[in-house]
């Protein structure tokens, strides 16, 4: 038997972190999961509550608690690590705190010669994905972030619900920036087959207000959620654990992530969310769909404010 063991480093046993984690052992995605943290007992702690349940995962999956030489041998690094949005916090306020630690992450798996693919949900993700291809010299295709995947999910969630339609029905997407500038694609949603304008005026009773105040919802989601419950964290586990698949497994699958744009959507030196065929070399392809005039000023905007907010750091 030849066959290929994956193994996927996480950096950053937090809530996100270990949300991730045991979503990836009760899917049984990889073979070797390490964690890593600076709080080394708390990712012992997590390694041996992950290890209890591995009996009843669908697979077998090695769980230990790791160093940064484990990254070596690592297909996937994810990070996941640094300080969170705390209440009335924008996700950019991050950005000096979580550059910093972020350099020094990077810095450490690279001294492991790790050569595989990074995965980054550390907010400001968008900001912090440039920081880490920037800093670990990766070709731009093995660098990823979080992006959209989750505001996407969160949109094709709410109006699947809203019209009672399964979510995995609904295609709908959210590009743009991880945060406060992001925008729907509504000229490409369809649910099921049907365009979502065709479906609107079919279905009479819904209109374009229902459909900007779900969007609203979307967008301020994170901020609802940390407002009642202090942190999100089961949302982007299940996100991560999306993209690892589509990576591990080599699927080609299109998820609306943060990727290197290279004159993509007329916008260069930038990472921010668009829909990408992913796979186990990485980013295969930015997918630039056809945007109209108002998505594309709205596109502009955000990769404007990325821009101005990334500009003291770099
Ligand atoms: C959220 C955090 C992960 O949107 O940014 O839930």
């Amino acid at each position: 038997m030849n066959q290929k063991i994956n193994r996927v480093v996480l950096i950053g046993t937090g809530a996100v972190g270990c949300s991730y984690a045991y979503s990836m052992i009760n899917q049984g995605i990889t073979e070797e999961m390490v964690l890593i943290d600076v709080n080394e007992a708390k990712s012992e702690g997590e390694v041996m509550d992950l290890n209890h349940g591995i009996p009843f995962a669908p697979k077998p999956t090695k769980v230990w608690n790791g160093t940064y030489q484990d990254c070596q041998q690592a297909d996937l690094v994810v990070i996941t690590a640094g300080l969170a949005q705390k209440p009335g916090e924008t996700r950019l306020d991050l950005v000096v705190k979580n550059t910093n630690i972020f350099k020094q992450i990077v810095r450490n798996v690279m001294e492991s010669g790790f050569n595989g693919i990074f995965l980054v949900a550390t907010n400001p993700v968008d900001i912090l994905t440039y920081v880490t291809w920037k800093e670990s010299g990766l070709p731009k295709e093995r660098v990823i972030g979080s992006g959209t995947t989750l505001d996407s999910a969160r949109l094709r969630f709410m109006l699947g619900d809203y019209f009672n339609v399964d979510p995995r029905s609904v295609h709908a997407l959210i590009i743009g920036e991880h945060g406060d500038t992001e925008l729907p694609v509504w000229s490409h949603s369809t649910i099921g087959i049907e365009p979502l304008d065709d479906f609107l005026k079919r279905k009479g009773e819904f209109t374009k207000e229902h459909m900007e105040n779900i969007f609203v919802n979307v967008r301020d989601a994170a901020y609802h959620i940390i407002e009642r419950k202090g942190a999100t964290y089961y949302g982007i586990g299940m996100s991560l654990v999306r993209i690892t698949k589509a990576i591990l497994n080599n699927e080609n699958s299109v998820l609306p992530v943060s990727v290197f744009l290279n004159g993509e959507y007329g916008h260069s030196d930038v990472y921010i969310g668009a829909p990408a065929i992913i796979n186990r070399e990485g980013v295969r392809e930015i997918i630039e769909v056809q945007l109209n005039e108002i998505e594309k000023e709205q596109f502009a905007h955000s990769v404007k404010v990325l821009k101005e907010t990334m500009a003291p750091i770099l």
